[in-house]
């Protein structure tokens, strides 16, 4: 893009955003596992059909971890693949922030299992949680570090192993995820503009229509918990529909309102891939055309905090996205969460 969008910035947290310290992503990767798990394997499991579920979704099948992969280890693919896409070496990571709601245990964190995998020895980690939001989540913390001058490379991670949680019983919920990690790197680049600005919010009045209800120090691990099914995630499907869509479409808006851009002037749009019906609702609110918006969902399902990672490395690894094009995210999850940014590629 020849022309510098800073003029443009009549708001002034992005105009601030700008000038403070630009956050570029320098190398972006993901992993999915091998194992396809495809609508007609469900419907040997619960009482579904290929019909309903592509219908209803627009997911045709998902990727499912092996029993002895873990979320660490999909990070880990993910992560050297950003690294090598950034030309960077893990010993010049300074943080690693994992953005999952399935990490390996509750602690340590994955973060610090991914840094002994992938050999950042000089990194420090954490994880976040902010469910299907998670990685953007994460974008604006990595940026923060590196806006403040506290770091200058840094991992952020969206991973996640759902099958873990999943019923395989409940048809309700095991038609829609699957497992996978997305990685960027994120470094300052004083001539390249990347990340202009990110919205998050969140509702926790509405916690109980997506979660996973035991486990934690509300309801820690019992006999009951496990006998009645409390491990695995519970959602309210068609209240958390209309919640994703009214959210992440306002959020879009508040993104390209705070850099003074309209929707047509993004070139691709990627959004979190849980429903092909809420992607088509927020696009059409959105006014985009359908050509602008990312979809890989009918491959992957919904694979949370990994989602708009991978698709994000799928549109530039497809060429859909080129240096310099304006890149629109936006997610919806647990919580509730959202969030929405906008990049200069
Ligand atoms: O990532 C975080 C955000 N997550 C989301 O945003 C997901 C939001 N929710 C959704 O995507 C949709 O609500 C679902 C895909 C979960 C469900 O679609 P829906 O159109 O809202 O269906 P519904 O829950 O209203 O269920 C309609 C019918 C029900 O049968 P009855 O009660 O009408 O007889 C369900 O029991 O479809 C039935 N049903 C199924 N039938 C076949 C539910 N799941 C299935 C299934 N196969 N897998």
């Amino acid at each position: 893009m020849s022309s510098t969008p800073t003029a443009k910035f009549k708001n002034p947290r992005a105009r601030h955003n700008f000038l403070a310290r630009t956050v570029s992503v320098t190398g972006i990767g993901s992993y999915v596992p091998a194992r396809v798990l495809t609508n007609h394997d469900l419907e040997k499991m619960v009482d579904t059909t290929d019909e309903w579920i592509l219908t209803r979704t627009g997911i045709r099948e998902r990727r499912i971890a092996d029993g002895n992969e873990f979320t660490s280890d999909l990070g880990a693919k993910a992560a050297r693949r950003a690294l090598k896409a950034a030309g960077v070496e893990p010993e010049q990571v300074d943080l690693i922030v994992v953005a999952t709601c399935t990490p390996d245990m509750p602690f340590p964190s994955t973060a610090c299992l991914i840094q002994e995998k992938i050999g950042a020895h000089r990194a420090a980690g954490f994880d976040m949680e902010a469910a299907c939001a998670g990685f953007l989540y994460a974008l604006e913390v990595g940026q923060q570090f590196i806006m403040s001058r506290t770091f200058e490379t840094v991992l952020v991670i969206g991973a996640e192993k759902i099958s873990s949680i999943t019923n395989w019983r409940d048809r309700n919920t095991c038609v829609l995820f699957g497992d996978g990690a997305g990685a960027a790197v994120l470094q300052h680049r004083p001539h390249s503009h990347g990340l202009l600005t990110v919205v998050l919010g969140a509702d926790g009045s509405k916690a109980d229509l997506l979660k996973l209800p035991a486990g934690g120090s509300r309801c820690p691990a019992s006999l009951e918990t496990v006998q009645s099914g409390k491990h695995f995630l519970h959602m309210e499907g068609r209240e958390t529909f209309k919640h994703a869509v009214q959210a992440m479409t306002a959020a879009a808006m508040e993104a390209l309102r705070r850099c003074d851009l309209d929707v047509s002037q993004v070139k691709c749009i990627i959004p979190h891939q849980a429903n092909r019906r809420i992607i088509d609702a927020v696009g059409e609110r959105l006014g985009a055309r359908p050509d602008q918006v990312f979809v890989n969902l009918d491959r992957y399902g919904n694979t949370s905090a990994a989602s708009v990672a991978i698709a994000l490395d799928e549109a530039v690894a497809s060429g859909r996205i080129q240096r310099g094009d304006l890149v629109l995210l936006v997610a919806f999850g647990s919580g509730f969460t959202w969030a929405a940014a906008v990049i200069e590629w």
